[in-house]
């Protein structure tokens, strides 16, 4: 199910959509159930890469580890990029940490100092931002990102580790300068995940909230361990010292910091 923009959000991002450059495309959902289906069904039916797809409300709008993801209605930016990437696909989670970094990137812009969760969560004076979801298709990628650009009120479960651009700004950025923004940051980067890596992964590391620290990781398989943290390694992995060994964590469920830690 989806609905058609509505006159206000086509006039919001005209100037973005005129003006978006090669390869990226908008295309505007008033409503729909996840921007990441749409795109991935825009995938399937072979549309060209770049295509961008916004959504003013998702009906069932999801973060990793199958979460709910909040999204305020005009005032969260809420997207997807269908991507077909010419690495190999090994390369290809390492998108991820390029659309990351973009975001942060982008949310710079608009206050100076901001923070990567690995493998992809953006903070600001330790709240969370910003969410990606990265899922693969057959011959495509799909990135999804959830930015809080003028939210003020979050729902309880999330209002003491949320934030918002306009919150931490103190003005209400304009979501479609957002948007320009983090598509022209993703197009240099998603370009460097094969040759160039190693520039993301050095922009990333001066960002990493978590390196230095104590933390706590949920592996694939369930288990919690404890560590200190090394930050991120040349290959996007996060190094964590436990014991005597140290972890090269190419995916875990969750990573966060022990506070005080
Ligand atoms: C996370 O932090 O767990 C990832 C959140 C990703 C949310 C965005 S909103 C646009 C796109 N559509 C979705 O259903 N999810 C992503």
């Amino acid at each position: 199910m989806q609905d058609a923009p509505s006159t206000t959000m086509r006039e919001e991002f005209a100037d973005t959509a005129a003006g978006l450059p090669e390869p990226f495309r908008l295309w505007l959902r008033g409503s729909c159930a996840s921007t990441n289906d749409e795109a991935r069904a825009l995938g399937e039916s072979g549309a060209a890469t770049g295509a961008v797809v916004v959504a003013d409300v998702q009906t069932a709008g999801r973060g990793r580890r199958g979460a709910a993801w909040f999204g305020a209605p005009g005032e969260s930016l809420m997207f997807s990029i269908l991507w077909r990437p010419d690495e190999p696909k090994p390369l290809w989670p390492r998108l991820a940490l390029a659309m990351g970094l973009a975001v942060a990137n982008a949310c710079e812009r608009f206050v100076p100092i901001t923070g990567l969760k690995w493998p992809n969560d953006v903070w600001i004076r330790g709240r969370k931002v910003a969410g990606i979801l990265v899922e693969a298709g057959e011959d495509f990628v799909v990135a999804g990102v959830g930015i809080n650009v003028n939210t003020h009120r979050f729902p309880d479960g999330i209002a003491t580790q949320a934030t918002s651009l306009a919150c931490e700004a103190g003005f209400q950025p304009e979501r479609a300068a957002v948007l320009a923004s983090v598509l022209e940051r993703f197009s240099n980067h998603a370009g460097r995940i094969g040759r160039g890596f190693d520039e993301i992964v050095a922009a990333a590391r001066q960002r990493c909230v978590l390196a230095g620290g104590a933390v706590v990781l949920r592996t694939q398989t369930g288990e919690l361990l404890r560590g200190q943290c090394d930050g991120i390694g040349p290959a996007g992995e996060l190094r964590v010292r436990h014991g005597e060994r140290v972890l090269e964590i190419l995916q875990a469920d969750d990573v966060r910091p022990v506070p005080n830690g």
